[in-house]
């Protein structure tokens, strides 16, 4: 059987991770979150790839690209502003999983919206970078 292909993106201002507001979002740089994300899938024999941008269309053009099996997203603000994104996802008929490093349901009320949530295989909020690391077991338990 050929490897399971998974996608990660990190929508805007997650490339500040480490220094942006660590009381919501810790203390690990992007960087780091990806390399413990890789290090799991050698383990599980997966492959991997990272995408993380500031800007809606680049986001929805990489969406329109994608090949591989299964999407983790962090829309990150984009996941209280977004048709456009939600729409692509949909359009590609992609399999994603909704990540939030924190517990959008505890902070202010427009966090508590998203576009994305009743499309997502099931959403992963406030559990900080652990929260990718669960997304990638359950993807592997369910392929
Ligand atoms: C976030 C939560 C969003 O509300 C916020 O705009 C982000 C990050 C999170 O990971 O907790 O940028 O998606």
């Amino acid at each position: 059987m050929s490897k399971t292909a998974i996608s990660v993106i990190h929508g805007p201002n997650l490339n500040l991770l480490g220094t942006r507001e660590p009381e919501h979002y810790g203390k690990m740089s992007l960087k780091n979150i990806n390399d413990s994300l890789a290090k799991r899938a050698k383990e599980l024999n997966m492959d991997i790839e990272f995408f993380q941008s500031n800007s809606e269309s680049d986001i929805v053009n990489k969406i329109q690209s994608l090949s591989t099996n299964f999407t983790i997203i962090n829309p990150a603000a984009f996941t209280h502003s977004s048709v456009a994104i939600r729409d692509s996802l949909v359009a590609k008929d992609i399999k994603f999983i909704e990540v939030h490093l924190s517990n959008v349901f505890a902070r202010e009320d427009f966090r508590k919206n998203s576009f994305f949530s009743d499309v997502a295989i099931g959403v992963i909020s406030g559990l900080g970078p652990e929260g990718y690391i669960a997304a990638l077991n359950f993807i592997n338990q369910s392929k």
